[in-house]
């Protein structure tokens, strides 16, 4: 926190984007575990060589009980929680596809196609906002909403678990009152936060490694800051902390005709989306409408910025897109 206030008070170039870690660190009170999430959010082990840069890497330690982490694990890749018992949470958040289900649109439970294209769950802890819109500000909130994908309910969902002996005995074992909506959030919880991917070729770098990237990703990291890219995507989850207001957006990032057409009638403001792992999270964008990740960039810098686009510029962005690819449990996703 010292090293964010300090870049503001210096007033440097990066003002800007230390401005919206300011907002990310400080603006949204800690979700579902104080404690856990202010450890998160912080991270001492940057390297004094870059502690200017916009960007930080994602802490590798994480102070959750392994036994809840445990049961939420199970809950998560469980079908049997869902009342037609077809879908699990980690069908459409695979963690074998970069958390996500690589599709456009995936199908719940019900059959019915989703509006949006489903996010990574993978650093989901160091979101401060979630969904396309940014509507919820915890994973608690958010956990009531994501039931209707596994067709259930709080009643529906309670009577299921408890019907299932090893889940009643693993939460009698673990909190005093059992099976209750309060524990199965706090289990469901302590699984998405222990999802994180530290270790990425770029984290590496942030923490002093020299060469941890090839002089192509760091020109690519190069432009990626001089096209103002990090001004939307920093922190330490390169996104996944502020909302734009597309309506009230003023120059240079007034240009988002086409996000502003396609999400016509569905949405006023959009979530900026974290870019950790994003070589692995195709196809992009909240419909799903880019399906390279040189598309992707080429219609960020057309769309977004309104600058020329050249196609090695785009290359080079892309190889640094690439070493944010981390680690989860010690192997390269
Ligand atoms: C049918 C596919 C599907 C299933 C099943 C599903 N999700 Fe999701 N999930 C989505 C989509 C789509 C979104 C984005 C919704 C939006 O932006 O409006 C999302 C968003 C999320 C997010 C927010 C991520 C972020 O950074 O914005 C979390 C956390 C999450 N889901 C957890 C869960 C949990 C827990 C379950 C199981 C109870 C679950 N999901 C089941 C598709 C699914
Ligand atoms: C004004 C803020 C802003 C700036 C600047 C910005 N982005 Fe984005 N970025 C967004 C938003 C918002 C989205 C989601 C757009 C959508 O879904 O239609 C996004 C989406 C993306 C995606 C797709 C992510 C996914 O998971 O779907 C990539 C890749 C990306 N941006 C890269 C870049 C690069 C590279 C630059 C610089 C050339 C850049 N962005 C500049 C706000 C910004």
């Amino acid at each position: 926190m010292g090293f964010t206030r300090k870049r503001v008070v210096n007033g440097k170039p990066n003002a800007l984007p230390a401005l919206f870690c300011m907002i990310f660190i400080f603006g949204h009170p800690a979700a579902a575990n104080d404690t856990t999430l202010a450890s998160l959010r912080q991270n001492t082990d940057i390297s004094p060589i870059h502690t200017r840069e916009p960007i930080r890497p994602i802490p590798d330690k994480t102070f959750l009980s392994p036994e809840k982490v445990a049961l939420g694990e199970k809950l998560f890749h469980d079908r049997r929680l869902d009342s037609k018992q077809v879908i699990a949470c980690g069908d459409c958040h695979n963690l074998n596809l970069g958390g996500t289900d690589q599709l456009a649109f995936s199908v719940n439970s019900a059959g019915t196609p989703t509006r949006f294209n489903t996010p990574s769950i993978f650093n989901v802890a160091l979101n401060t906002q979630y969904y396309w819109s940014g509507k919820f500000e915890t994973l608690d909130e958010q956990l009531t909403d994501a039931l209707a994908e596994i067709n259930t309910t709080w009643p529906q969902l309670i009577q299921t678990i408890n019907s299932i002996p090893e889940y009643a005995e693993h939460f009698n074992n673990l909190y005093s009152e059992g099976v209750t909506k309060e524990n199965i959030k706090d289990a469901f919880v302590s699984y998405e936060l222990s999802l994180a991917t530290p270790d990425s070729s770029f984290d590496l770098y942030l923490k002093g490694d020299t060469n941890a990237l090839s002089a192509k990703e760091l020109q690519g990291y190069k432009l990626f800051k001089s096209f103002g890219c990090v001004t939307c995507h920093q922190g330490a989850n390169i996104g996944g902390n502020f909302v734009l207001q597309l309506d009230k957006l003023a120059p240079p990032f007034g240009n988002l005709n086409s996000t502003r057409t396609r999400l016509h009638g569905k949405l006023e403001q959009i979530r900026v989306p974290s870019l950790r792992n994003v070589a692995l999270t195709a196809p992009y964008f909240h419909d799903g409408s880019a399906t390279t990740l040189h598309q992707a960039v080429s219609r960020m810098i057309d769309e977004y910025l309104g600058i020329g686009v050249d196609d090695q510029q785009v290359a080079q962005i892309v190889d640094f897109l690439k070493t944010l690819t981390g680690k989860y449990k010690g192997q390269k996703l």
